[in-house]
């Protein structure tokens, strides 16, 4: 309803001006020019995406769990918040390494009977406002590389401190999150496809999916492997990795994950404004 005010307030007020300006009045004129304002701004795309969907601007925050702040994690976190910001989302990406924080410490408050912070997390570092903006957000992505088979430790920290305070210990209801909200999971890695098994990669990543789809109420996983891992890689003792096959696949391969990314975007916002 809103939007559709929004919309035809827009559309008398551009029809108004068109007439005035002694320029043709049809619709399909309007339409042209509406066409396009939105390829020569893309903030006024941005502005109708947002004011969409009962004035609610669609929130996704991107949690980066790699040390480095422009590398693959971080670029392909970029790419699907540029997927959200297409569809009208307003997007941030945190970077867990610039904060001073710990894991959970097993005090047991987030899950203590009429406790105040039942089902919260009661510690108070500098994770405390990250976890607070995220209780409201309608999409959390988190991005990880993987350290020696599974998430950095600064990912893990952060997912004992934001997912387990919602986890209940009894058969209902099986999650305390208060709504129904993706969170997907990127994952780089310096391993090739193939060897994904050997190193049990995919029960980690299936486990990950699983007690998030359990506690948010959807979840989906991508991964980029065999990433370029130094800036020249002539400088370090990296016999095993072939510099012309990794330059290669960092131009011909990366940009395709990079798709997916964007397109993880997408698709999770679309998935809440339709549940809206
Ligand atoms: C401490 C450390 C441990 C790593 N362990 C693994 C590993 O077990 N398996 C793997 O495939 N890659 C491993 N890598 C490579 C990284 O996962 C890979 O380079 C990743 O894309 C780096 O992400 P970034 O570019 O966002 O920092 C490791 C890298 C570091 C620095």
């Amino acid at each position: 309803m809103f939007n559709k005010i929004v919309f035809s307030n827009y559309y008398l007020r551009k029809r108004r001006d068109l007439k005035k300006d002694g320029k043709a009045s049809d619709q399909s004129n309007l339409l042209d020019t509406l066409k396009e304002n939105v390829e020569k701004n893309p903030f006024f795309l941005k502005v109708l995406g947002k004011r969409k969907y009962g004035g609610k601007i669609m929130k996704v925050v991107a949690i980066n769990g790699s040390p480095r702040k422009k590398w693959n994690t971080a670029t392909l976190l970029e790419k699907a918040l540029e997927g959200a910001a297409s569809e009208g989302a307003e997007t941030e990406l945190i970077h867990l390494y610039e904060l001073n924080f710990k894991g959970c410490t097993s005090c047991f408050a987030c899950k203590l009977k009429d406790g105040k912070s039942y089902g919260k997390c009661a510690m108070n570092d500098e994770l405390t406002p990250v976890l607070e903006k995220l209780e409201n957000a309608d999409t959390v992505i988190l991005g990880s590389p993987i350290y020696l088979g599974n998430s950095t430790g600064e990912m893990r920290s952060f997912m004992e401190r934001y997912i387990f305070p919602y986890l209940v210990y009894s058969a209902q209801p099986i999650s305390l999150y208060h709504k129904d909200i993706p969170v997907g999971y990127i994952y780089t890695m310096g391993a090739q496809e193939e060897h994904l098994d050997f190193f049990g990669f995919y029960k980690v990543m299936e486990l990950n999916e699983g007690i998030a789809t359990r506690i948010f109420g959807y979840s989906e996983t991508m991964y980029s492997t065999d990433t370029y891992q130094f800036d020249d890689y002539s400088k370090y003792v990296a016999d095993r990795f072939d510099p012309a096959e990794k330059a290669k696949r960092r131009e011909e391969v990366f940009p395709q994950d990079c798709k997916k990314a964007y397109d993880m975007g997408i698709r999770f916002v679309r998935r809440q404004k339709a549940i809206k």
